[in-house]
């Protein structure tokens, strides 16, 4: 019944949380490579968790994806008439417009009645044209934003199906099956143990700046991201993980 549900939900929680050496985690049930709108529960459990922690003028940093575009469409206004403003977390990594996330920050702000910043920076720069373009006033404001958010909105790919999403190189895809790549968060490419073994030159967020004072909520879900998520979790920064049962599933299978 109903109940045993939830029940069964809450012991795969514990299961995961032990597993993964989470400080929190949400499951929701089902299985979001199979049924689209397994996302959109997701999203609404972020939105859940936001309410309960957000302040009226925390910056959130938001990456791109289908998951995170999920989020977006759940969110509404939070309780208090706040500037929250949404910036992407980096400068663009390959995405169609609806996956970028400028478009879902600018969907954030609209459905939260706040504020956003979109960043305009091409995909591949060359190392003097970063140096220049991070010099931009209008460019260098966002960045510091990106910097001192407070709230991190991140998704988790499978490395291999984001490569291809991302049209690489074919040097790139052979680089990242030689490594073993298995998933991909931020532009960083991991290994099953964690380790980066590439990693998309772009501006904005970098690993590193995921500090303690930063509340990251990683969102990611279906039977196919399973091992993806597990390498996140080698190494990444995450203060909670939404994600779904079959997700949750296959990364206690291992
Ligand atoms: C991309 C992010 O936009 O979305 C990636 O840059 C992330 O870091 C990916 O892995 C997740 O996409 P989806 O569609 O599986 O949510």
């Amino acid at each position: 019944g109903w109940m045993n549900e939830i029940n069964g939900l809450n012991v795969l929680e514990m299961q995961l949380k032990e597993k993964l050496q989470l400080k929190d985690a949400v499951i929701v049930s089902g299985d979001s490579d199979k049924d689209a709108w397994i996302k959109k529960d997701m999203g609404k459990a972020v939105f859940s968790l936001l309410k309960k922690i957000v302040r009226p003028d925390d910056i959130f940093a938001v990456t791109g994806g289908s998951t995170m575009f999920a989020v977006a469409e759940a969110m509404k206004p939070f309780a208090f008439e706040g500037k929250n403003v949404f910036v992407p977390a980096r400068g663009g990594i390959g995405e169609q417009v609806e996956n970028q996330a400028n478009t879902i920050v600018a969907t954030m702000a609209k459905k939260t009645n706040g504020e956003y910043r979109m960043l305009f920076v091409p995909d591949l720069l060359s190392e003097a044209s970063y140096q220049s373009i991070i010099q931009e006033p209008a460019i260098h404001e966002i960045l510091m934003q990106i910097r001192s958010a407070d709230i991190v909105l991140h998704g988790v790919g499978d490395a291999m199906r984001m490569a291809e999403r991302r049209q690489a190189s074919a040097d790139i895809i052979s680089a990242l099956r030689e490594k073993n790549a298995v998933g991909e968060a931020f532009g960083y490419y991991f290994d099953a143990s964690g380790n980066v073994v590439h990693k998309v030159q772009t501006v904005g967020m970098q690993l590193k700046d995921l500090d303690n004072d930063k509340y990251v909520v990683t969102v990611a879900g279906g039977k196919s991201k399973g091992r993806a998520i597990a390498s996140y979790y080698k190494q990444g920064k995450s203060d909670v993980l939404i994600t779904d049962e079959a997700a949750a599933k296959e990364i206690l299978r291992d």
